[in-house]
Parts: C-alpha cells; sequence; structure tokens
C-alpha cells in the first residue's frame, strides 16, 4: 500500500528546508523528475495496477503531485522574495532617479544669469494680503485694472477685521496674482541703490487653454537706483536674453502698455531667428506714487521693473506646444528634460 500522506509530509519538510533555488531544483528532481522522480515512477506503477486499483489510487498520485508542484512554485517565489538570499550572478536591477522639473531647471537657469549680472535672489510668500498684492501697487480696490488678476480671494475667518493700511479698510488675503508685491515688500525694507530678481508661483482664477494656466510661474525684476532709465532695462533685458535663449539670433521690442505701477509701461516681445515676435511680459519705470508710497523720493530716485511668465519663457525656448503639460504629470514629458 502506498502511503500518500507519508510522501507528502516527506517531501513538504523537504521544500521548506532548503534555502536556494539550486537546492529546490534537487528537491523537485526527486520528486517529480521525469527519470527518477518518486511521484513520476508511482504514475508511472500504475499501468501494472487493476481497474479498480488505478481508480482508486490513481486520484490520490494525480493530487499528490499537485500539492508537491504547488509548494515549490510557493517556494520558489518566497525565495525570490527573500532579501537574505542575493543571488550576486543577477544583473543589477536599475533604479530610476528624479530629476528637477523643467520649471525648476528654468527658474534656476534664469537666476544664475541675473546673478552673474549683480542681481540679489529674494523670495516672497505666495499667499499675499491685498495692500502688498494691490493697493501698493496703486491699485485700489475700485479700479478697473483690478480686472486683469483674476483673483483666488482666502477665506481666514477674520472677514471684516479691520485694515488701515489698505484701502478697502479690510483685512483680506489671497494667493499673489503676480510676483509685483515682492517689489514693494523689497523696497519696504530695504535702501536704494539695488538689483534684485525673484522667481516662483503665482494663481489666477481664469479658464486653462494651451497658453493659460490658474498655477504658473513669473519671474520679477527690479532696479533701483540714480538715473536708471528704461534704456538700462533694455540693456540687462536683452542681455538675459542673449544667454538665456544662447545659440540663437535674438531681437527685443517694446511695445507702449499699461500697468499701474509703472510708467511709462510696455510689454516685451522677443524674436528668434526667423520665428514670428512673441509677448514675454511686462515692464516699464515704476511710478512715483509706488516709489512715495515706500518713502522714497522718486526726484531722487528711479527705477524699472519687469514680470516675466516662466512657463512661457520655457515654452519658447524648448518648442514646448502647450503650457498643460508642464503640470499633467506625462512621464514622456518629463523625461525629456
Ligand atoms: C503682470 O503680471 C505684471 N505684474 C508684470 C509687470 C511687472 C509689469 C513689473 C510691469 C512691471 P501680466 O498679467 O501681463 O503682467 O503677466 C505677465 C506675464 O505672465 C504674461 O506675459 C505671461 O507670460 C504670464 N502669464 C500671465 N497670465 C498667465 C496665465 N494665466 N498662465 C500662464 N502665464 C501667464
Amino acid at each position: 500500500m502506498i502511503d500518500i500522506e507519508d510522501i507528502k509530509k516527506r517531501a513538504v519538510i523537504e521544500i521548506d528546508g532548503v534555502v536556494s533555488g539550486d537546492e529546490l531544483e534537487v528537491v523537485r528532481l526527486r520528486y517529480l523528475g521525469r527519470k527518477q522522480g518518486e511521484i513520476t515512477a508511482l504514475l508511472k506503477s500504475l499501468k501494472d495496477m487493476s481497474m479498480e486499483e488505478k481508480k482508486e489510487v490513481g486520484p490520490l498520485i494525480q493530487k499528490l503531485k499537485e500539492d508537491i508542484e504547488e509548494a515549490i512554485s510557493f517556494k520558489k517565489k518566497n525565495l525570490s522574495d527573500d532579501p537574505s538570499i542575493i543571488d550576486v550572478t543577477l544583473p543589477g536591477r536599475k533604479t530610476e532617479r528624479g530629476h528637477l522639473g523643467i520649471i525648476t531647471q528654468t527658474e534656476d537657469e534664469i537666476r544664475r544669469i541675473f546673478n552673474s549680472m549683480n542681481f540679489s535672489v529674494i523670495d516672497g510668500p505666495e499667499m499675499e494680503d491685498e495692500h502688498h498684492n494691490f493697493d501698493a501697487l496703486n491699485i485700489p480696490p475700485d479700479h478697473p485694472a483690478r480686472e486683469m488678476w483674476d483673483t483666488f480671494w482666502i477665506k481666514t475667518g477674520k472677514e471684516g477685521g479691520k485694515n488701515p493700511s489698505t484701502s478697502s479698510g479690510q483685512e483680506r488675503y489671497l494667493l499673489r496674482t503676480h510676483t509685483s508685491p515682492v517689489q514693494v515688500r523689497y523696497m519696504e525694507t530695504h535702501k536704494p541703490p539695488f538689483q534684485i530678481i525673484s522667481s516662483g508661483k503665482t494663481y489666477r482664477y481664469e479658464a486653462t487653454d494651451a497658453t493659460h494656466e490658474t498655477n504658473f510661474h513669473q519671474v520679477e525684476g527690479l532696479m533701483v537706483g540714480k538715473d536708471i532709465s528704461l534704456a538700462n532695462f533694455k540693456f540687462v533685458i536683452s542681455e538675459f536674453f542673449r544667454q538665456f535663449f544662447s545659440g540663437k539670433t535674438v531681437k527685443v521690442r517694446f511695445r507702449s502698455s499699461y500697468f499701474p505701477f509703472v510708467e511709462p509701461g510696455v510689454e516685451v516681445d522677443v524674436k528668434l531667428d526667423d520665428s514670428r515676435w512673441l509677448e514675454m511680459g511686462g515692464a516699464g519705470m515704476v511710478h512715483p506714487k509706488v516709489l512715495k508710497a515706500v518713502g522714497y523720493d522718486p526726484r531722487e530716485w528711479q527705477g524699472f521693473a519687469f514680470g516675466f511668465g516662466v512657463e512661457r519663457l520655457t515654452i519658447i525656448k524648448y518648442g514646448i506646444p502647450d503650457i498643460r503639460l508642464f503640470s499633467s504629470g506625462d512621464l514622456k514629458f518629463i523625461k525629456k528634460f
């Protein structure tokens, strides 16, 4: 009589005890090997049995074979998952490394170029108060220019609180709609002459399309000194573009424009090689009202300021078709840079 249970117990103990793939293979051959396997031999012996015996023992041996096969494949999987068993002959697994996103890379490049022109790099808060984002920039609450910046207002629970420094008379917070408040914060706490640059996130409550996002980045520049004029700005910005779009012929032009915090105001367009003119952002001479509000004498100090879209600069530099790709999480896009 064949003791199926005994064979099974033995096999299970042996399978359990192995510590490597090679040892497991030896055990597998001992039971299931085509020539000398114990179970294979049992299956072969079926042919010498009577019909009744076959009917009785056949399914039991078949079940035993399946059980052992299952125990072996289970062990195999465990062995390959077990970190203490290292097959040094296997090729190493490649670890995927992350890298800085293309916007961060562009910001670093912008900072590097301006830094080389003696601009200091500064930071400002993304959550702003109404005073710095609007009022101090000569944009009171009823000013139609506020509509140029669709705003995400922040609920603070302090609505209705009084703040005499804002012309609405209230303490109101928002996600900054541009990086220009950083200019004000810097001027409030520093004496000219100076030149600064600041890059970071900005937010606008507007519909998205291939060139507009609700969350994008701007880079702001400000230079204040004696006898500063738009000519100085034209030199600085042309030098920036020359370095940023290195290898391309860059032409720069100013188009008259309006921003309440500059006078005169311009839009800055760039033309690369033979492509068409493309708008990069706004700029101008800091408005005397803005200078006065931070305690500077506009007859003594003048300055230029500018604000460009970082996505816009990146899109043009690398020929990116849609601004929404930056935050799409699309690995094919991310890995290109
Ligand atoms: C401003 O935000 C002014 N603060 C710029 C400025 C600074 C003018 C200093 C004068 C002196 P404007 O709204 O045009 O201006 O935005 C500037 C640039 O930001 C645009 O040219 C564009 O490149 C980028 N930008 C604006 N809105 C979006 C948006 N929704 N998505 C992506 N980029 C945008």
